[in-house]
């Protein structure tokens, strides 16, 4: 046999062992040594495919997909598993993930680990399973739970699959010993392509389509993964497959699939820099300073991964609060059914307020997250870098401040970094770490290991007024803001950018987060920053009125008592149309698809810049940045993704469109544009001469 599959006949028992590590990915070495080891199967009574490492297979190998097919093709080998002459059982441990669960569910038999789980999780890669799963899951588990699995893309526990049919046994101890043992009782077959097919309650199977469509609003693989599950009802077992199949082919060289496949791997790739060999300093306790909603979600999430965590606030007042909100959010998490009530205490628990500076002397990383001003940052690290001990790395959460003059006011610049966390802290997986100009490679390293302790998603970004994902909102806001004062509504622009498939338009959003947010950083601009006055003409003057945003229940648009719906208000169309001729304008239509082009393209063209400037290490960063700080569609693969699918050369023709028409102030293409559009390159592949 091979290094990667190998074979033990133990007794009547044959065990086939896949070691392809990290994850078991089914690629075509596992497909083809596990159908030349079931060609032996016949001289024993029973068969038992086990993985070795730390999970059963995790998928089909997703880095084959868009390549040449090499056989035995999943399928295939599955088939084998199913024909093999005597009873095969899948001893399942870790996950049994998408065609890792259609590997299990072409053997007879499963026999689960307690803390394992099994689950479809092809959605989230905008594919569904196509490897048979679709037509034997419902004959196992019926129709509604198959299409909850396949449409959520959640992995269930051992102890649900056991109960809606998908696993025969629970193994407490070594699930190897258990499954032999479980095998040899077995002595027919039981193939579940020979089960009947699952009744069809068109009722809840309605509801769940309908639910996923709301979820994942603008997917295609919804309604082909639907098609598919319910094919199982329809038609023969055979027909089904070759259903299945030509819907999974249709759907897996398609561009969803291929930006939602592509964020999976950028995903895993954007905590890598290059060059960088420092180890990670293992960390012990935390410190955040600040118990605001930005200080208490990163608290939460340090403490979430069992993290001990030091908590400071200058005001005794606001940490006493700041801790009931902490407390009062895991307790409602409990009710929620997310964690036990004394899990949800445990990590309260985790969380001790510090009385003084002198709370952080033992802290190995300190977090700030105060008040977005430089001379209150500065005084904190004055603090800081007395009671820190010399080791300690200290970050700051600034969404837009220099670090690198943060850094420069301390006596060891080396320590000093961004940790940039997204609101809520203790949610959003993106953490974008800002590596200043005299930041260690040590200090680098320990905070993207912190970021993976704590599941969360890092991207190293350089110093820049915003850093990577702020700095491109910027040109993003200012074209939304400009469609306003040339003629669109702001529910125009809000619903042509939410059609696009952003969950929220950027004047809604901006009600969200508060306009005076913005407001107050225009005032606070650093040299050399420059904004346009007429974009953010509208949300000054409504600041002035008092009109804050959704929190003052007034802003770009108006909101019922306890309501965040957005609704149009006279009375902000009436203003806009006074700035408007203020400002020597003339209102005209704008249609959906120049709003849309020209907030991407402002976005792209921004990015190329950041990309350029060495600012993001590499396109797919910025895609993850988008992808999970902003609410870009995964399904879009993000901005930069988004632009090489558009083509360099279609991207600059319509920036020097804008230009044109607009002028060069804001619609000068990034020089990186032109160098792709001229050589026919793009921004995934382009690397940066050093
Ligand atoms: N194919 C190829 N590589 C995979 C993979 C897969 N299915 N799953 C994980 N990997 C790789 C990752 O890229 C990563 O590689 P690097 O170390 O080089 O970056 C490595 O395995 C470890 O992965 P993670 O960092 O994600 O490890 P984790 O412990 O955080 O998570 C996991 C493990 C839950 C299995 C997670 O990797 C995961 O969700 N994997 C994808 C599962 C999936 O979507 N399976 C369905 C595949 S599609 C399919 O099967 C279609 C079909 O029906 C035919």
């Amino acid at each position: 046999m091979t290094d990667i599959v190998s074979t033990e006949l133990r007794d009547d028992c044959l065990i086939i062992r896949v070691n392809n590590p990290p994850v078991n990915a089914l690629g075509h070495k596992v497909r083809d040594g596990v159908t030349t080891a079931l060609k032996d199967a016949s001289t024993a009574k029973c068969v038992v495919l086990h993985c070795e490492g730390r999970t059963f297979f995790a998928g089909a190998d997703i880095s084959e997909f868009g390549k040449p097919p090499q056989g035995p093709s999943l399928p295939d080998m599955i088939a084998a598993l199913e024909n093999c002459p005597v009873p095969v059982t899948a001893a399942i441990h870790g996950m049994a993930l998408g065609g890792g669960l259609e590997t299990a569910l072409g053997c007879d038999y499963r026999v689960i680990d307690r803390k394992a789980r099994v689950g479809f999780p092809e959605i989230d890669l905008g594919i569904f399973p196509g490897a048979g799963g679709t037509q034997r899951a419902p004959r196992l588990a019926g129709l509604p739970a198959t299409l909850k699995m396949t449409l959520d893309g959640k992995p269930v526990s051992a102890a649900q699959a056991v109960d809606i049919g998908l696993c025969d046994g629970i193994s407490d101890g070594d699930v190897l010993e258990n499954a032999i043992a479980f095998a040899r009782q077995q002595t027919d077959k039981r193939r579940v392509r020979d089960m009947s097919a699952p009744p069809l309650d068109q009722t809840s199977v309605d509801a769940e389509i309908a639910n996923a469509k709301k979820r994942r609003r603008g997917q295609v693989a919804v309604d082909f993964a639907a098609q598919a599950v319910l094919a199982s009802a329809t038609l023969t077992f055979d027909a089904g497959l070759e259903k299945e199949r030509e819907l999974f082919l249709e759907l897996i060289d398609g561009s969803q699939a291929r930006a939602m496949r592509t964020l999976f791997f950028a995903e895993r790739l954007s905590g890598r820099v290059e060059g960088l060999t420092a180890r990670p300093v293992s960390l012990g306790l935390v410190g955040v300073v600040g118990s605001g909603t930005m200080g208490g979600g990163i608290a939460m999430a340090f403490a979430n991964a069992g993290f001990t965590v030091r908590i400071y606030d200058a005001n005794p007042d606001a940490l006493r609060t700041g801790l009931e909100r902490i407390r009062s959010l895991y307790l409602s998490s409990a009710e929620k059914g997310r964690m036990s009530e004394a899990e949800a205490l445990d990590r309260y628990d985790r969380i001790q307020p510090a009385e003084s500076w002198d709370g952080f002397a033992a802290c190995d990383l300190v977090i700030e997250a105060v008040f977005e001003r430089m001379d209150v940052k500065a005084a904190v690290f004055t603090e800081l870098d007395r009671v820190a001990r010399s080791d300690a790395i200290l970050a700051t959460n600034t969404s837009y401040l220099d670090v690198d003059a943060i850094a420069a006011g301390t006596r060891n610049p080396s320590r000093i970094l961004g940790m940039h966390f997204f609101s809520p802290a203790n949610v959003m997986r993106l953490l974008e770490i800002v590596r200043g100009k005299k930041t260690s490679d040590a200090a680098l390293a320990t905070a993207l290991g912190a970021a993976k302790q704590i599941g969360k998603i890092p991207v190293v970004s350089g110093v820049c007024h915003g850093f990577i994902g702020n700095r491109m909102l910027k040109g993003y806001g200012r074209e939304a803001g400009l469609c306003v004062m040339e003629g669109a509504s702001p529910q125009d622009v809000d619903k042509a950018l939410f059609d696009f498939g952003m969950p929220m338009g950027p004047l809604a959003m901006a009600d969200l987060a508060g306009l005076d947010i913005g407001y107050d950083n225009r005032r606070s601009l650093t040299a050399g920053v420059d904004y346009e006055p007429l974009a953010s003409a509208l949300h000054d003057r409504l600041v002035e009125m008092g009109r804050k945003g959704q929190k003052t229940g007034a802003g770009i648009y108006q909101y019922e008592p306890g309501s965040r719906t957005p609704v149009p208000d006279p009375v902000v169309d009436s203003l806009i149309n006074e700035l408007s001729a203020e400002n020597g304008m003339t209102q005209r239509p704008v249609l959906p698809d120049e709003i849309v082009e020209r907030c991407l393209l402002a976005l792209i063209n921004e990015g190329a810049l950041i990309l350029e400037e060495g600012i993001a290490q590499r396109a797919s960063d910025i895609d993850v940045v988008y992808a999970n700080g902003y609410g870009f569609p995964r399904y879009r693969g993000g901005p930069m993704f988004h632009a090489d699918e558009l083509g360099a050369a279609h991207v600059l023709e319509r920036i020097e469109h804008y230009q044109t028409k607009f002028g060069s102030k804001w619609w000068t293409p990034a020089p990186l544009i032109v160098e792709l559009a001229a050589n026919g390159g793009t921004f995934s592949g382009w690397k940066r001469d050093n």
